[in-house]
């Protein structure tokens, strides 16, 4: 027996980067997973590597939200209970108030606070019919520091944080935990789509690690480790909480 078997997990975002690490890692610890994600082809590819089941699934579409609950209430019957909800599906613009769009921080806000929201409005009954679960939405160093240049995607995790405390108080009584894991760069996803696109991406990789007291990025297993233990039952009185995974970062500047 592992820390997940016989329970069903939905991962958002699961298509790529710490979301794609996380289901496998979930999977690894027995859970069968709903690979969630906008991008079809790479929610069929990675659910085809853990053995889960693929959600053509954009978070911010309400209809959309709901047929990906009820792909896991019927992954349910065969696999056990949903217990674990990972909220990982996000998008970020570089701009500050002055130059973003409207557009851009609506996308932005919608993706990354909407979609978290409508997820969790959505999961939470499915949870409760099943006596509980756990919810680690990933946020960032960024909701927690502010960032020149990161207007939108700072105030949507932000914003995040405090929805996902709400969230853990209205339903403790539930038996749902709620929490965020918070990281600062790591050697997948956004972080380095982001600085390909500069002239140097090695030069602003390096940059960035000697800005944390750690002095390097953060893995994604370094992230997914804080992810599981919050899902898991080792983390049952813990609620509410935003749990920085970031070589020290944001304890600098708060
Ligand atoms: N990578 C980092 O360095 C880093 C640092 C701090 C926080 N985070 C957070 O970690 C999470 C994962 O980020 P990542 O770096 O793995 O990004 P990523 O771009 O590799 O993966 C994000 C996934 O979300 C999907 N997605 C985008 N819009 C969607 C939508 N509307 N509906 C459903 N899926 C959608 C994308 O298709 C993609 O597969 C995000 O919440 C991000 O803010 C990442």
């Amino acid at each position: 027996m592992t820390r997940f078997s016989g329970q069903v997990g939905i991962v958002t975002g699961a298509g790529s980067g710490l979301g794609e690490f996380i289901a496998g890692r979930l999977a690894a610890e027995g859970a069968h997973v709903v690979v969630a994600d906008v991008d079809g082809e790479a929610a069929e590819r990675v659910a085809a590597v853990v053995g889960g089941t693929p959600s053509v699934t954009d978070v911010t579409i309400a209809d959309e939200v709901v047929e990906m609950v009820a792909t896991a209430r019927a992954a349910a019957t065969a696999h056990g209970p949903l217990r674990s909800l990972v909220l990982s599906a996000a998008v970020e613009t570089r701009a500050g108030v002055a130059d973003c769009t409207d557009d851009d921080w609506q996308r932005v806000i919608d993706v990354n606070l909407k979609g978290p929201f409508l997820c969790m409005k959505h999961a939470v009954p499915a949870m409760i019919d099943a006596s509980g679960g756990s919810i680690v939405a990933l946020g960032s160093t960024l909701g927690q520091i502010t960032q020149p240049q990161y207007a939108a995607y700072c105030a949507s995790k932000f914003g995040l944080n405090n929805l996902c405390k709400q969230v853990a108080i209205e339903h403790a009584k539930d038996g749902i935990r709620v929490n965020v894991v918070a990281p600062s760069a790591t050697t997948t996803g956004l972080f380095m789509k982001l600085t390909e696109q500069a002239p140097d991406p090695e030069a602003i990789r390096t940059m960035v690690a000697g800005n944390t007291p750690m002095q390097r990025l953060a893995s994604p297993e370094e992230v997914a480790e804080a992810v599981l233990f919050l899902l898991s039952d080792a983390a049952s009185y813990t609620s509410g909480a935003v749990l920085p995974v970031d070589g020290g970062l944001a304890a600098r500047r708060t």
